[in-house]
């Protein structure tokens, strides 16, 4: 697929595998959400741009590439994606952080929308948007729309366990977006949860279940 990545590194297989596990606690699992974001976060940045620099180390001049300061924000869909944030600035400590709250309607699978809150000058801005899970793929469609109607530079969207059906609806919706996910999975059952998966992420994450 044409902008889709999944990140196998074996560091972060077997961190997803830890997670996939139903008998992983809540706290475990809030850690390893994290450390997977912070290892993607690794690979969805390997295109940033670099400006050469000279230092003095205590023995001689150096020509050194520094990150050209372009500036990056970073989107979690609430509340699953608040998981992933620590890990991502844990990396990249200047990126200011936006909020977007949707949460699935059961019945339907449709996203519903209950808070937006962007950083001011995000047209300026790379952003980054964050959540565990790409089922029907409705949650990344609509945070991705409202953040593009602010006018950002670019979007690149990282996940950890993404279902087929959420990647092609994205990719149609966004084919301008990159798409990082951990693992494609197989499918979804008849409730929109992502088979094998991992179950509820905000309820794991949280653990309100
Ligand atoms: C989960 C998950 C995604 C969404 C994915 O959130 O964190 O945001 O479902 O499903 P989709 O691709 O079909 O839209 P949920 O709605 O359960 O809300 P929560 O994070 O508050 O638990
Ligand atoms: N949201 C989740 O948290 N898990 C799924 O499997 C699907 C949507």
């Amino acid at each position: 697929m044409a902008n889709v990545t999944v990140t196998n590194h074996p560091l972060i297989q077997h961190k997803v595998s830890i997670i996939r596990d139903k008998n992983t606690p809540s706290k475990d699992f809030r850690a390893i959400i994290g450390e997977i974001a912070m290892l993607m976060c690794y690979e969805a940045t390997r295109d940033l741009e670099l400006t050469e620099v000279e230092v003095e180390t205590p023995v001689a001049v150096a020509k050194v590439k520094k990150l050209s300061g372009k500036k990056l924000a970073v989107v979690p869909i609430l509340r699953a994606g608040l998981g992933m944030v620590d890990g991502i600035t844990a990396l990249i400590p200047s990126a200011r952080i936006g909020h977007i709250g949707l949460y699935r309607d059961p019945e339907t699978l449709m996203p519903v929308e209950y808070y937006c809150k962007l950083p001011s000058d995000i047209e300026e801005r790379d952003v980054i948007v964050v959540d565990p899970m790409c089922a029907t793929g409705g949650s990344a469609i609509d945070a991705i729309s409202l953040i593009k109607k602010r006018g950002p530079k670019h979007i690149k969207f990282v996940c950890t366990i993404a279902a087929p059906e959420g990647i092609k609806a994205l990719t149609e919706a966004h084919p301008d977006v990159d798409i990082f996910c951990a693992a494609l999975d197989e499918c979804l059952n008849d409730h929109g949860y992502i088979v094998p998966g991992l179950g509820d992420a905000g309820d794991r994450i949280f653990g309100t279940k």
